[in-house]
């Protein structure tokens, strides 16, 4: 959906505690490759859970261009009936995957070895987003694309009508940029090889396993060595999307920043390829269990109890990037609130996320009265202590629904309220938040 929705200013007041249960939704990641791979498979897969964010609407109609049914039982229930690798019908109509890189870029992948022209776009975030990075490898499958100047959407891509087999370093650390080859992978004969030097999220491995392929991962002294059987014939599947730990960390922060909070957040994915920022807010000192620890559709969960309480400022080093990469911008929100300087090095792919998130993050800040630094690849946060962010600024949220939250979650905490000029992205990955936040007791609204 490429269409310019209305800006929606919205506004957060400090108030009284945070009290409750946060029932956050489905993973964004989980869900698109559940309707993706779904869509590659003979026959129905069934989920639950499905994140029903804008994002993941755009991959199931897009999934349905393909020649997938896609069919919406009831909240968070659909099936997909698959049309099987190698399946996919070149659709009428151009893509267009709206706001998510994801989307676009696992489309991508799952497309190019099928003999298919389509067209892709996206949305004023999208189109100005990286492809090449996605493109590049495809290319070495034989898919041809023919985009803007710097590989930019929209763009068409040429599936390759006799696919070869690749074998491929990931240079940077982008689960996207890995699962694209993969699936790409699914339908090229032979055995498809990527290496990725930095462990990025997990989810393409473990749900193409669960779905039949032949897929393994070996670690090495150079990273991790996946390799995919081609041609497998993936089986519908049931899957249940575990919640997401990238929406649970703003009720998390709002609960850390807001005082007197304590609330429970059932159900949250732990993933050690995700759980980076849990990580982070155990060194900060932050008052947070981790109970009932099981195993949920294929993923490590827990339950969260997350209680109000001081912060330290600490030291995010650059191996647990891809870990926390898209929990940054609330991040740097509970650094302003702590006592001491917090540095998050290697950190530069957060300037091509859906803002130049590190650019966004700073220039917000600085507006509510906080010292901030950046060079390419370091986001420096002088932390101010629990409460003591002066506030009271428009923040812009540039199309990018996490810098919105993070903007909100700031102003639960600071002296005068925080505004976003725009939160209608929210709806892209937490359609329900302003609803959730306010069931918990917080001053968030339009
Ligand atoms: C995602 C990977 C990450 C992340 C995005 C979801 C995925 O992007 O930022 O929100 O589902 O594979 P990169 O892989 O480009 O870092």
């Amino acid at each position: 959906m490429s269409g310019h929705a209305t800006p929606i200013p919205m506004t957060a007041r400090r108030g009284g505690a945070l009290r409750g249960v946060a029932q956050v939704p489905g993973d964004k990641s989980i869900s698109h490759r559940a309707l993706i791979l779904g869509a590659l498979s003979v026959g129905e897969t069934r989920i639950s859970g499905l994140l029903e964010g804008q994002d993941v609407l755009d991959t199931a109609a897009a999934m349905q261009g393909f020649g997938a049914e896609v069919t919406q039982d009831g909240p968070g229930a659909w099936r997909v009936h698959g049309v099987g690798v190698g399946g996919f019908a070149e659709p009428e109509r151009v893509i267009d995957c709206g706001n998510s890189g994801t989307g676009v870029r696992l489309i991508m992948g799952a497309m190019a070895t099928s003999p298919i022209t389509v067209c892709f776009t996206g949305d004023a975030s999208l189109v100005k987003r990286p492809m090449a990075r996605i493109t590049d490898p495809l290319a070495l499958f034989g898919a041809r694309a023919y985009g803007r100047a710097g590989g930019r959407l929209p763009m068409v891509l040429v599936g390759a009508a006799d696919p070869v087999p690749v074998r491929y370093s990931v240079p940077v650390p982008s689960a996207q940029v890995k699962s694209a080859v993969l699936l790409a992978g699914l339908n090229a004969p032979g055995e498809t090889v990527v290496i990725e030097r930095e462990a990025t999220r997990d989810h393409t491995e473990r749900m193409l396993a669960g779905f039949g392929a032949r897929i393994t991962t070996e670690v090495t002294d150079k990273g991790r060595v996946i390799t995919l059987v081609g041609r497998p014939e993936l089986r519908p599947q049931a899957v249940a999307v575990p919640r997401d730990p990238s929406s649970a960390a703003f009720p998390v922060a709002a609960a850390l920043l807001a005082e007197g909070s304590e609330i429970t957040v059932p159900g949250v994915s732990q993933n050690p390829t995700r759980n980076g920022f849990y990580t982070t807010l155990v060194e900060m000192g932050a008052d947070i269990a981790f109970e009932n620890p099981r195993e949920e559709g294929g993923e490590p969960v827990a339950d969260l109890r997350v209680r109000y309480g001081a912060l330290k400022g600490v030291e995010v080093p650059p191996e647990r990037a891809a870990s926390m990469i898209d929990e940054y911008p609330v991040l740097s929100v509970l650094a302003a609130n702590a006592e001491g300087v917090t540095v998050m090095r290697g950190v530069k792919e957060l300037r091509v996320k859906e803002s130049d998130r590190i650019d966004a993050m700073a220039r917000g800040l600085e507006a509510c009265g906080v010292r901030v630094e950046e060079t390419e690849d370091t986001f420096t946060v002088h932390g101010m202590g629990a409460g003591n962010v002066p506030g009271g600024a428009t923040c812009e949220s540039h199309l990018d629904h996490r810098v919105a939250m993070a903007f909100l979650c700031l102003g639960l905490a600071s002296r005068a309220p925080v505004s976003v000029d725009d939160g209608s992205p929210i709806a892209t990955s937490f359609p329900a938040f302003e609803a959730l936040m306010r069931g918990l007791g917080a001053d968030v609204g339009g």
